[in-house]
């Protein structure tokens, strides 16, 4: 202790309590299992400095004070590319801390419910996006301190040289398939993808189109002695896994991250990248979702661009086809270097949720970045939720009407081994589906908002134009959109591709009415 707190001690002894020194915390991290968190407090009076240790690395602790038994101190984290501060209320509790951790709400997705190391809580739609109690005590933390200890210890790797590297012929119409994250998040096994991929098969949906079955955040354990991944057991046999899933006539999809953690905090591929593409193609891997996460504790945004450009390479070197899948929430300059990377698809925004204003926040919010967009290489907006419960049938039809539109990979999220038929039929509505494997593989961007009504238009292959008129309003409204608006002269064939029929329109347009957050999505032939 410093001379100047002694004093202050002494001057002020009804200060009664002394934050100083090292507390543990534990709680309940992703997937039930313990974490544990140390603070390094350091109290001056009415004060406190210090650290905080845990799973997302070291942080320090900002505006600490402390009056009489409570105190409140703030730390800023990196959370899925965003910082965000959490804030911290406490009561000095005999020898122990009560302390509780608030945290902030994220952008317009922001982590996942049971995401990183938020852990599970509801994301209400306001500021605040829940609380977490726990209890210290004094003490240092065995865990932290082996883990920081392994995290020095990883090898680094050595990041190539920047260059652009040729397209590798792959995603030549925007990627459809399933991933289980938006559903099942970790709770995922050999088995749940097995039945998974017998439902793509026998729902309609593989022969729709949606073949890459992507396994995300949940299969690894770790790593073995000669540092290969190591699945849990709920998943015994990748390579066999694999080979069901090609059996199926499905590709086979797989999820890490570049840092040392995935959100959930278990093993990434930082340092072991090589190894990784070898082991991941030796499965028959044909697809990598490459997920930023805890690669923030390593690298900056600055240098995403080579951090992912290195496992381009080295996926590429592996000689297997492996479609490249990129999420870094649309930090940065992404959407200007995601192509030349290698990139063939690569988030544009935060984690969507089950919900219209998610849903529409982010998909509304994509005009603008179509000119980034093309064959091999997408913007992605993220992967649907479309069957999940959080959507009305109406709200389902502007999802998947608006991602058709944007061109954006279609990843089916839900429990598709019990579908009901309004699903079914929404994800593979062939008439929209031509919409969103359009071979010109343009974006489509926003012509009109008019209040509620917000129009966008996607240019197809030979002149042709798919085009939405959503309504964002509560109660159902007639929205038209004007030939002219096109540059189309002279009345054009209309077909309504929801209802499946060719339409009548007006020389100079056509109005349909649309539903309370519906669309109405047709197809343009001049
Ligand atoms: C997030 C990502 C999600 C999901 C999750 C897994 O960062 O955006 O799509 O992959 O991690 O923990």
């Amino acid at each position: 202790m410093k001379p100047l707190a002694v004093l202050t001690l002494l001057a002020f002894p009804c200060l009664a309590a002394d934050l100083t020194g090292s507390w543990v915390a534990q709680r309940q991290g992703p997937g039930g299992r313990v974490m544990e968190t140390q603070l390094n407090f350091k109290q001056e009076g009415s004060t406190f400095t210090g650290s905080m240790l845990s799973s997302m690395g070291e942080q320090k602790i900002l505006n600490g004070k402390i009056d009489g038994e409570t105190f409140s101190f703030e730390v800023v984290q990196n959370m899925m590319g965003q910082e965000r501060r959490v804030k911290w209320e406490g009561k000095v509790d005999g020898e122990q801390l009560k302390l509780t951790m608030n945290l902030p709400a994220m952008g317009p997705g922001g982590p996942p419910p049971g995401g990183g190391a938020v852990g599970p809580g509801p994301a209400p739609g306001g500021g605040f996006r829940g609380m977490r109690e726990m209890t210290a005590r004094r003490g240092e933390s065995e865990a932290i301190k082996k883990e920081l200890a392994a995290e020095a210890k990883r090898p680094k790797p050595v990041l190539p040289d920047r260059k652009i590297l040729p397209p590798n012929g792959l995603a030549k119409t925007p990627p459809m398939g399933w991933n289980s994250w938006n559903k099942f998040h970790a709770n995922i096994s050999d088995k749940l993808i097995r039945e998974v991929a017998d439902a793509l098969a026998s729902s309609g949906l593989r022969d729709a189109g949606y073949v890459y079955l992507t396994i995300d955040d949940g299969w690894i354990a770790g790593r073995d002695e000669n540092g290969r991944p190591k699945p849990n057991d709920r998943f015994p046999d990748m390579k066999g896994l694999g080979d069901y899933i090609h059996s199926k006539g499905l590709k086979f999809g797989i999820y890490s991250s570049p840092g040392s953690r995935t959100c959930q905090q278990l093993e990434g591929s930082l340092g072991y990248e090589a190894m990784d593409a070898k082991v991941y193609a030796s499965w028959g891997i044909d697809y990598l979702k490459y997920d930023w996460c805890g690669a923030a504790r390593t690298f900056t945004v600055d240098q995403q661009a080579i951090v992912y450009q290195m496992m381009a390479e080295l996926l590429r070197a592996t000689g297997r086809p492996i479609l490249y899948s990129i999420s870094q929430y649309g930090q940065g300059s992404v959407l200007e270097w995601a192509s030349g990377i290698g990139a063939n698809m690569w988030r544009t925004t935060g984690d969507i949720r089950d919900t219209y204003e998610s849903m529409t926040t982010i998909g509304f919010g994509q005009s603008g970045k179509e000119k980034f967009s093309g064959p091999g290489h997408w913007n992605d907006p993220d992967m649907l939720e479309i069957g999940n419960g959080g959507l009305n049938p109406d709200e389902s039809r502007t999802h998947m009407s608006l991602w058709a539109i944007l061109a954006a990979p279609l990843i089916a999220g839900n429990d598709v081994r019990s579908m009901d038929k309004d699903t079914i039929d929404v994800l593979t509505n062939r008439d929209v589906l031509a919409v969103s494997q359009d071979p010109l593989g343009k974006q489509g961007y926003r012509l009109q908002q008019n209040g509620d009504i917000d129009i966008w238009v996607r240019p197809l292959k030979g002149g042709e134009w798919a085009v939405g008129l959503f309504n964002r309003g509560r109660a159902a409204v007639p929205a038209k959109v004007a030939w002219q608006a096109l540059g189309l002269k002279g009345k054009p064939k209309v077909r309504d591709l929801w209802a499946h029929a060719e339409v009548e329109s007006a020389v100079d347009g056509y109005t349909a009415t649309v539903p309370a957050h519906g669309v109405a999505l047709l197809r343009i032939r001049p």
